[in-house]
């Protein structure tokens, strides 16, 4: 038996779906040993502002309905750096010391960070920096998370790009249309890869491989023309234009991301090939649905593990999935191995197998 302690959790980064679930499998674990967990809201930027903002978590607050819930109900961001926080004055402030003083002033004795690459590397910062113990556990629906075969949220994100397709595949035949599906993944190609095969595609791009759109061109025509009279491409949104350059749409507060890739590559097909195309860009709705339940058995899994290394006083770790077990990682290696389709993979191989068109 380990003393009681209290911990504090937060989701930082995109959301995606799973974050409850691995909220709630964290609070059982440890309130089940006796502990407390307080829920920063917002990422860091709830240990930022006076008075700071969290909550004591409790199991009451967890039935089984929020863990079926997307989203996280802590809140997240995916915006600015703790490190340089931008002024109303222009310049820029180092918020660290403020983070790190309001862990001491809660008394955690260990965080649990649920995020992605970036937001594990700020909180390693922080660790390092502010000498608290620190647990991560990875989640992006991109799954680019070195040294884990899963993170949480990715197989949803995958699931629904999927059904997408299945929805597509009827009016693309209805319609003789080519269906151009633009999916999220930022600069790894996972989510367009599980996606295209399960969901039946003839092309799958992927920021993996670059692609010449005259054999893209020649596997619609021989779709179209020579099997059915439609077709369906998949393609992920870090995908280049033929000149090589990333296609981003500016957002509020000038924040750039991904976007418009579907329209380009559809606008090339129908002039090379001269059929009717359409595009369906899924954007966040890949990451507002209810897990699947693979992402709630990961999550769970998580959850109870990283609380299990604080009982063990086993820090710097990061959770992960290998070979159907959790097992856990330092979060440095994790954080310098950046996790891209592996072209030589079971899925690539699978993907030529079936005749599926991946550009190249
Ligand atoms: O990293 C997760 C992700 O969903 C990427 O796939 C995508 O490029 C990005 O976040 C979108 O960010 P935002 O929610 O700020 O639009």
């Amino acid at each position: 038996m380990t003393a009681p302690k209290r911990i504090g959790i937060l989701t930082s980064g995109g959301d995606c779906a799973g974050l409850n679930a691995v909220l709630r499998a964290a609070v059982y674990a440890a309130t089940g040993r006796g502990w407390e967990v307080y829920g920063i809201e917002d990422g860091t930027a709830g240990l930022l502002d006076r008075p700071m903002r969290y909550r004591v978590l409790t199991r009451q607050m967890f039935d089984t309905t929020i863990m079926r819930l997307g989203g996280t109900i802590l809140g997240t961001t995916n915006k600015g750096n703790p490190f340089k926080l931008p002024q109303a004055d222009g310049s820029f402030k180092d918020g660290s010391d403020d983070i790190i003083a309001g862990i001491r002033e809660l008394k955690l004795d260990a965080v649990i960070g649920i995020g992605g690459d970036g937001s594990m590397e700020i909180l390693r910062t922080l660790a390092k920096r502010g000498g608290f113990n620190l647990i991560c556990i990875p989640k992006t629906m991109d799954n680019d998370v070195g040294k884990t075969e899963i993170s949480v949220g990715f197989e949803t994100a995958a699931y629904v790009a999927t059904e997408a397709l299945d929805r597509l595949q009827p009016t693309a035949a209805s319609h003789d249309r080519v269906m151009v599906l633009e999916v999220m993944g930022r600069d790894a190609g996972h989510v367009a890869l599980n996606a295209g095969i399960a969901g039946g595609a003839d092309v799958i791009l992927l920021p993996e491989i670059p692609y010449d759109i005259e054999k893209v061109a020649a596997k619609i025509r021989a779709c179209v023309t020579e099997n059915r009279g439609f077709g369906l491409v998949i393609v992920s949104e870090a995908v280049k234009t033929r000149g090589g350059d990333a296609l981003k749409v500016e957002h509020t507060g000038g924040e750039k991301r991904y976007g418009g890739i579907g329209h380009y590559i559809s606008a090339e097909i129908s002039q090379l090939t001269g059929f009717e195309t359409r595009v369906t860009v899924l954007g966040h709705v890949l990451r507002g649905a209810p897990p699947i339940h693979t992402d709630r058995l990961v999550a769970a899994a998580f959850g109870v593990h990283a609380v299990e290394l604080v009982a063990q006083g086993k820090f710097d770790r990061m959770v992960a999935w290998s070979n159907r077990q959790v097992i856990d990682v330092p979060i440095d290696e994790a954080i310098a191995s950046y996790q891209v389709v592996d072209l030589n993979g079971a899925l690539v191989k699978t993907a030529r197998a079936l005749g599926i068109c991946l550009g190249d």
